[in-house]
């Protein structure tokens, strides 16, 4: 029996790709560090959907955890690896807290790599995908969001380049990249409580939870690598590689 597993899926976009996924009939592992909400959504997933769902807890901005994650995902076989759990922060950097932006490093980059690393040696033979999580900011610089929008800019060349390494040896192994826009999610309290306040007023589109983990399926679906919003018209697209490649 197969799964797809889904990290940060206790809320925001993460919990909508597992319903969104459940509804195709796949069976999730989901984990987060809010145990008990996971669990609500387990029950609710499985008397909804009739799919199995499993629930693991991990405090991944510990990144050790990544890799016990990985030990307590041994016995399953995977489909998909959709590293999502992430958080960002918007101030100036000279305002940031510095544990906290560490800890966002250790979460949005180390834990990630460390998932992903361990996935794609276990999995690079097998037709299975990794959906890693970036951002638009993951492709352009935003002032006021400098270590938020640099790990991103980590997870965007990091999965790109895996992707191209995959090409390269004809694995059937995709890994993939999901770009999105602005969301209504908890992200943005959780980046800034006044933040919310100033992109309501800056006239920023925002997609639901639900629209995204529409367009994470669309990239599943997909042969291409990024998944991405258009700034312009807030529309989504998948593309090939978007950085420049540089081979040796
Ligand atoms: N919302 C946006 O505008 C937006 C735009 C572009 C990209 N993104 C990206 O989308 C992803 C999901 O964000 P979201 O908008 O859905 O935000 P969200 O509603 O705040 O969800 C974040 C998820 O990550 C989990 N998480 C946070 N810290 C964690 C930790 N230390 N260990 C394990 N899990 C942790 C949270 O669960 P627990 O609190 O239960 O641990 C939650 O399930 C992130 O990677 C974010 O950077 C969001």
């Amino acid at each position: 029996m197969s799964h797809v597993v889904i990290t940060g899926a206790s809320s925001g976009i993460g919990k909508s790709i597992a319903y969104t996924f459940a509804a195709k009939g796949h069976n999730l592992v989901l984990t987060a560090r809010r145990v008990g909400v996971l669990e609500e959504i387990k029950q609710d997933i499985e008397a909804t959907h009739g799919v199995q769902v499993d629930v693991l807890g991990a405090d991944l901005s510990v990144v050790e955890n990544a890799g016990t994650l990985y030990e307590d995902l041994s016995g399953y076989e995977i489909t998909a690896l959709i590293n999502n759990a992430g958080f960002g922060n918007f101030n100036m950097l000279w305002d940031v807290e510095i544990p906290r932006m560490m800890n966002m490093i250790d979460l949005n980059i180390k834990s990630l790599s460390t998932l992903s690393m361990l996935f794609t040696k276990d999995y690079k033979d097998n037709d299975a995908q990794l959906i890693n999580v970036a951002s638009v900011g993951g492709y352009m610089t935003m002032p006021s969001a400098a270590t938020y929008v640099a790990t991103k800019f980590y997870v965007s060349a990091f999965t790109e380049s895996l992707a191209q390494e995959l090409k390269a040896v004809g694995s059937p192994m995709k890994a993939k990249i999901l770009a999105p826009g602005p969301v209504e999610t908890e992200f943005i309290d959780q980046a800034n409580k006044t933040a919310k306040q100033e992109m309501d007023g800056s006239g920023f589109t925002f997609h639901s939870a639900d629209q995204m983990a529409d367009f994470t399926y669309q990239l599943f679906e997909s042969d291409d690598v990024v998944g991405i919003v258009d700034m312009s018209d807030m529309s989504f697209n998948t593309r090939d590689v978007i950085h420049p490649a540089f081979v040796l």
